[in-house]
């Protein structure tokens, strides 16, 4: 069954979704229960009741075989997929038949196209919706990349730009501006590969940071302009908005992990040991650490004691870089002084004391911390900035579906017939 819905959509008032986020820190798994519409219902998609995603179970292993979102080792890999989704199975007594699983890493493209299309009986359906993004998405990609994405920025008939959904609209020529997200293909494939050998079906594999961006920004927001940056473990995601639509996106392979790395070096202490430290006392900027205190090194029967400044002093460069990064990423899409809603920073890396405090002197921009659950249907310990990808991923294309489910149907069926068939060609290679 489509979109990662594992029981009778048509029958209950209610179904399940779920999301599968393959981390370098984490492996996690989410299933949410949907408060359906009834059948008939025309009520707005993004109100609160309809769409609105109980959460009943979540599983979270340590990932181990992940580096800078590529999969270094399979086995280790299928296994804490098969655990994460073992335990939130059990946590929500059900089973996940299909998940939309995430993806991210350095190999991640995106490009810009348009496609045009003749109306033939005036009237804009779903299949010439279909038909239009079809032709956007017939650009020529090298043999050893994959879309992962079509997504529309906005639609023009005849000659009129700026539309959302032209739906229903009446004219002769329909365009499209498109942003086209690419993936390498051998990682995309090994990706889905490993959920396949972890007995899980895929519904739909996601750029992360477009499952972030789903769980944490308003329309409001992504009207105004805003950025989603999510600082994982291994890789910093990214995604704009700006008139309501996706503008950019990209991934930078620099995430916590180089901040662990760097107080090991440092401190001259293991990985393990410079992970708690950073949890427990770092800050990325001198003028907030706590001048006068001091942080205790090692194991308790034989630490040492440091200056607290001394962890500052490593972390904030390596903050710099990574801010000074997302700010040429911003400037060189042209996108900064579109930005108007500000800066939503998020992932475990988000959690670092400063980061946000830095991120606003760097961006010159408006900066919050953004968190899944803000509508408190969530659970308290995945109201954590680390949870956002999995809880967008878990809801990712819900809205979509209730929207046709609520008109008649037919485009949504469409899409998802596309969908498929993608998945289906990424299985068979
Ligand atoms: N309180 C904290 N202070 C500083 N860093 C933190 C804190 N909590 C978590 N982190 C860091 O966040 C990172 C993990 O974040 P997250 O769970 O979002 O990553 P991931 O999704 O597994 O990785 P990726 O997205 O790169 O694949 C780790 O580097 C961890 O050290
Ligand atoms: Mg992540």
């Amino acid at each position: 069954m489509p979109f990662g819905f594992i029981k009778d959509i048509s029958l209950k008032g209610s179904c399940l979704v779920a999301g599968l986020d393959i981390g370098s820190t984490k492996v996690c798994a989410v299933i949410g229960e949907v408060i359906y519409p009834e059948r008939g219902w025309q009520g707005n998609p993004g109100s609160a009741k309809a769409g609105a995603i109980n959460v009943i179970g979540s599983g979270t292993v340590v990932s181990n075989g992940i580096k800078k979102g590529v999969i270094t080792n399979m086995e280790g890999i299928v296994e804490a997929v098969r655990e994460a989704v073992r335990e939130a199975e059990r946590s929500a007594g059900a089973v996940v038949k299909n998940i939309n699983a995430g993806i991210t890493g350095g190999h991640i493209g995106c490009l810009a196209s348009h496609g045009v299309i003749a109306i033939k009986d005036r009237e804009i359906k779903a299949r010439e919706i279909e038909s239009v993004l079809e032709a956007a998405r017939a650009v020529a990609i090298p043999f050893d990349r994959e879309i992962l994405h079509v997504i529309p920025v906005d639609y023009t008939v005849d000659g009129q730009r700026g539309i959302s959904n032209p739906r229903g609209m009446i004219g002769i020529r329909l365009e499209t501006d498109v942003q086209i997200i690419t993936g390498a293909a051998g990682i995309v494939k090994t990706l889905a590969r490993s959920c396949q050998k972890a007995g899980i079906e895929i519904s739909e594999i996601v750029l992360n940071p477009l499952a972030s961006a789903d769980a944490l920004l308003t329309t409001d927001e992504k009207e105004r302009g805003v950025a989603v940056f999510d600082i994982g473990g291994g890789t910093t995601d990214m995604a704009m908005f700006r008139d309501g639509a996706l503008c950019h996106s990209g991934v930078i392979t620099l995430g916590g992990s180089n901040f662990t790395n760097d107080i090991a070096i440092g401190l001259r202490i293991p990985s393990n040991e410079a992970e708690a430290v950073k949890i427990k006392y770092g800050c990325t900027m001198l003028s907030h650490a706590d001048a006068g205190g001091t942080a205790e090194i090692g194991p308790a029967a034989n630490s040492r004691s440091i200056p607290r400044s001394y962890i500052a002093e490593i972390l904030q460069p390596r903050a710099e870089e990574l801010l000074q990064l997302l700010r040429e990423q911003l400037i060189s899409a042209n996108l900064h002084k579109d930005m108007n809603a500000g800066i939503v920073l998020t992932g475990g890396g988000a959690l670092m004391k400063g980061m946000d405090a830095m991120a606003e002197n760097i961006l010159e921009l408006p900066v919050r911390i953004g968190s899944p659950g803000q509508d408190g249907l969530l659970d308290e310990k995945l109201c954590n900035p680390e949870f956002s990808t999995c809880i967008g991923l878990m809801g990712y294309g819900t809205r979509e579906h209730l929207r046709g489910f609520s008109a008649d149907g037919r485009g949504m069926m469409q899409n998802i017939r596309v969908r498929i068939s993608d998945l289906a060609r990424i299985f068979r290679h």
